[in-house]
């Protein structure tokens, strides 16, 4: 690498270098025609080819889905990539160096382990789908057998079996470990400690599935006791490498289904999911346990347009479908949902009915606006008490809305159905709880403004850590401004880019950073954009504790208290400096009175 190339250079480079068509001709067919190539659109499921690439602009896009770009936004797209790992796997690919982002001591330990952990957790799945295949595991055999799953959809979700004590003792898998081994192992939870300081296995005598991340790397496992019995589900718990609310059991075997439909289906239980697949529907997944959470569907929806719940039809089901909304509008993902026969869950459904019966309930889902509506006028009917007691549960619903723009068609749908106009519903949202005393309202988003370069202030060391954290962590947004951010990177790039991170924000709800790398058209921001992304931790250290990004911003916001303090204190004294003897003797004393205030508060809380 040349010494001083900034890394808009290597990116361009890497780009230059990268064939577009090549690098698509990989996992497309494409054959030429004309000026472009031709083929089928890998991201939504067609017969007739309308994806097109370029090879001399370095650009595909597809006439029937809109999807388009370069050569970053493909390797994002399709295999899943943030841009930071797109490049450096593109880079890698035609031997272009990286500069190394230096890691520290500890976090290269921790990297380390993690590392541990998650070899521990292959071989937990490895040896338990092993010992399925024995003798001593007939009984889980026969079970899975009963329950209608074939063997090569056990193979495909790597489900196993972990023995019993009357089978292999407490400790059959633990005792199979190195020493590292077995701390990794306790730290994933696949070892438990008892209060004498002995180690055994969590699991026993009961069929596991590994839950894998989407890169198909183990990370944790339910296990389902066989028959009868409690608790009816074990699963790994909470660790470093295992975060059930990011996660979605069947969505690495089950994504290129998902994909080719541009639909996915979110069933509730883990058989539910195998019980679809066996049967041939195949675009389906499960959260692990828990209420649907809005990363779940963020995750899902990059490989889909459209999702829906298949849920059982009690009232249970309903609950988790409506308490979803929020999440749906949040992500700006469209949900419908299905509600499965009274008795009967999507596994003893589809067995029992079959796929075309399957196919016919998910084809007639409902929109998720139009049954939360018609659960509203279940409960409480459309009488002028029980359309404002409606109006009062649909408030959380609108608020919710990403963008005041979707806010609006929320508001207009759900007005039809009441049968009044959107003002009136609109204003009747407004009133109907008396304002918390109201905030002003954040003043509109401006123009980015663009200075001239030589009026740009360089930033300091931790101005850049400022706005760093600004673009990693867009959703802080709103809480830095209010610290007032604006006036600590005042007169920087960091300024222009944080008006076009907000305008963003406004126009399209919370947006990724490496979206933003893509819509900022370019100059200085642009390269300070992919500067901060090269520098950013790896996609993998998205498990890594949310508390930690708290605790950065925690200490983001003290240092711009103070920085705001200082400059105040700076600009006073300037000003009474700068004021003549003889000048007007209060306002000096005002000024000086100030001053001492600020100091004091500089100084902290006296002890
Ligand atoms: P069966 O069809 O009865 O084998 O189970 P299922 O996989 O259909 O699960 P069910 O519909 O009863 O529950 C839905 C999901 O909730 C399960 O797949 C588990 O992820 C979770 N779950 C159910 N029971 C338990 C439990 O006892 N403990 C825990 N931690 N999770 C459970
Ligand atoms: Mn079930």
């Amino acid at each position: 690498m040349a010494i001083n190339e900034s890394r808009e250079d290597i990116v361009a480079r890497v780009k230059e270098r990268a064939d577009i068509v090549q690098i698509i001709g990989e996992v497309v067919d494409l054959k030429k025609s004309g000026a472009r190539y031709l083929g089928l659109c890998p991201f939504h499921g067609e017969k007739t080819p309308s994806f097109s690439v370029h090879s001399g602009q370095q650009f595909f896009h597809c006439f029937g889905c809109g999807e388009s770009g370069d050569v970053f936004s493909f390797m994002m797209k399709y295999h899943n990539l943030d841009f930071p790992s797109a490049l450096k796997e593109l880079a890698a690919k035609y031997s272009i160096a990286l500069p190394e982002r230096p890691r520290s001591a500890e976090q290269a330990k921790q990297d380390q382990f993690k590392k541990e952990m998650y070899a521990v957790s292959e071989k937990a799945a490895a040896l338990y789908s092993r010992y399925l295949g024995t003798d001593k595991a007939a009984g889980a055999r026969a079970y899975l057998t009963e329950r209608g799953i074939p063997k090569d959809i056990l193979t495909r979700f790597g489900i196993g079996y972990a023995p019993s004590v009357e089978g292999e003792g407490w400790d059959y898998f633990t005792d199979k470990l190195t020493e590292s081994e077995k701390k990794a192992s306790l730290e994933a939870g696949l070892s438990v400690k008892n209060d004498r300081g002995g180690v055994y296995d969590r699991f026993r005598d009961r069929v596991l599935f590994p839950i894998y991340e989407i890169s198909g790397q183990v990370c944790g496992f339910g296990g389902r006791i066989i028959g009868e019995g409690q608790p009816k589900y074990l699963n790994s718990p909470e660790s470093r490498i295992y975060n059930k609310s990011k996660l979605l059991l069947g969505l690495y075997q089950q994504k290129d289904a998902i994909r080719k439909k541009n639909q996915a289906i979110i069933v509730e239980g883990n058989f539910d999911l195998i019980s679809l697949v066996c049967n041939g529907c195949e675009n389906v997944v499960a959260p692990l346990g828990t209420a649907l959470t809005r990363e779940q569907l963020r995750l899902l929806k990059r490989f889909c347009d459209e999702i829906v719940l298949l849920f059982d039809g009690d009232e249970a089901g309903v609950k988790a479908a409506v308490r979803s909304v929020p999440h749906f509008l949040a992500e700006q993902v469209s949900g419908r949902v299905a509600l499965l026969p009274e008795g009967h869950d999507p596994d003893t459904f589809v067995r029992e009915r079959g796929l075309v019966a399957v196919e016919e309930l998910v084809a007639g889902a409902e929109t998720l606006p139009e049954f939360v509506f018609g659960q509203l006028v279940k409960e409480y009917g459309l009488t002028l008490d029980g359309k404002s007691k409606i109006v009062e549960e649909l408030r959380p619903l609108v608020k919710a809305a990403a963008s005041p723009l979707q806010r609006t068609v929320v508001i207009t749908h759900f007005a039809e159905q009441l049968g009044i106009s959107a003002e009136q519903l609109d204003s009747m949202l407004d009133r109907s709880v008396p304002p918390p005393v109201e905030e002003a309202p954040p003043p509109p988003p401006e123009p980015p403004v663009m200075r001239a370069v030589e009026q740009i202030e360089p930033l300091s060391k931790s101005q850049r850590r400022l706005v760093e954290f600004m673009v990693l962590n867009p959703s802080y947004l709103g809480r830095l401004e209010d610290g007032g951010l604006r006036e600590c990177i005042a007169g920087s790039v960091g300024e222009v880019l944080f008006l076009q991170l907000r305008s963003l924000i406004a126009e399209h709800g919370e947006i990724e950073p490496e979206e933003l790398l893509s819509k900022l058209p370019g100059g200085a921001e642009r390269e300070l954009v992919s500067d901060l992304l090269l520098e950013a931790p790896d996609a993998g250290d998205e498990h890594e504790a949310d508390s930690l990004i708290g605790a950065e911003a925690e200490e983001l916001l003290e240092w711009m208290r103070v920085y705001r303090l200082q400059r105040a204190s700076r600009q006073l004294l300037d000003q009474i400096s700068g004021m003549k003897t003889g000048g007007d003797f209060s306002l000096l004393q005002e000024l000086l009175q100030k001053k001492q205030n600020i100091d004091r508060e500089l100084k902290g809380p006296e002890l």
